[in-house]
């Protein structure tokens, strides 16, 4: 079993307390059983937004807007802009209002739809691009965004392991079995693609990280 609960449980416990805003999105989130990214895969955006510098981001599943929160912490008090796309309109816009509440709502465009009519609309190039919508429609995200990333440019992709099943030899309920062969496929594409370098971390629910080289 690859997927470990307590080791996200450790690593969670491991990060400083979160503000009262992330606080309430994750009990809501979990109240009302909205999948939405673990605290360690949220601090790890964070990091990665802070360490590239990253000032236009896209999101691809907004849910609730946590992740988004955790993507805009190093937007304050510099530039930076972030699209977020969701086809569930109710949640969409709950983002809205906690982006509110966050004081960050002029930075943060959401838009309502599928993604996959959207992001060919989008005319701008991203320097960050997170996907973390539906699982089986990955090699559709990743065929749209993947011309859309600048040189130097980040694609971090969520639940990619999807709950280690992914990874050859584990055991899985049959009306699983699409699921798992997509997204080995898309894993296989993304890591043999020359323009990008890839890693995949083992913790959330499996995430890749991929950086623009050419
Ligand atoms: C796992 S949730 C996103 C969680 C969010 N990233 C977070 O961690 O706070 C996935 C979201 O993707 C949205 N979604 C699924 N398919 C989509 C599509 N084709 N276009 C846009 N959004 C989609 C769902 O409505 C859902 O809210």
């Amino acid at each position: 079993m690859f997927y470990s609960f307590e080791l996200e449980q450790y690593l969670g416990e491991l990060l400083p307390a979160r503000n009262e805003l992330l606080n309430e999105m994750e009990s809501q989130s979990l109240k009302e059983t909205i999948p939405v990214v673990t605290p360690p895969v949220g601090n790890f955006l964070a990091l990665l937004i802070k360490m590239s510098k990253a000032e236009d981001i896209l999101e691809i599943g907004t849910a609730i807007g946590y992740s988004t929160l955790w993507l805009a912490q190093d937007l304050e008090g510099r530039t930076g802009h972030i699209t977020t796309i969701d086809l569930n309109i109710d949640r969409a816009k709950r983002a809205i209002e906690y982006f509110k509440r966050a004081g960050i709502e002029d930075r943060i465009d959401v838009l309502f739809g599928d993604a996959r009519r959207i992001i060919p609309t989008l005319e701008k190039k991203f320097d960050f691009v997170f996907v973390d919508a539906a699982k089986g429609e990955y090699l559709d995200y990743l065929s749209l965004v993947l011309p859309r990333i600048s040189p130097g440019g980040i694609l971090v992709v969520d639940n990619v392991l999807f709950r280690g099943w992914v990874v050859p030899g584990e055991k899985f309920a049959p009306k699983y079995n699409r699921m798992v062969t997509h997204l080995r496929e898309f894993l296989s594409k993304l890591t043999q693609n020359p323009d990008f370098q890839t890693s995949v971390l083992p913790f959330g629910d499996g995430i890749s990280v991929s950086f623009r080289i050419k």
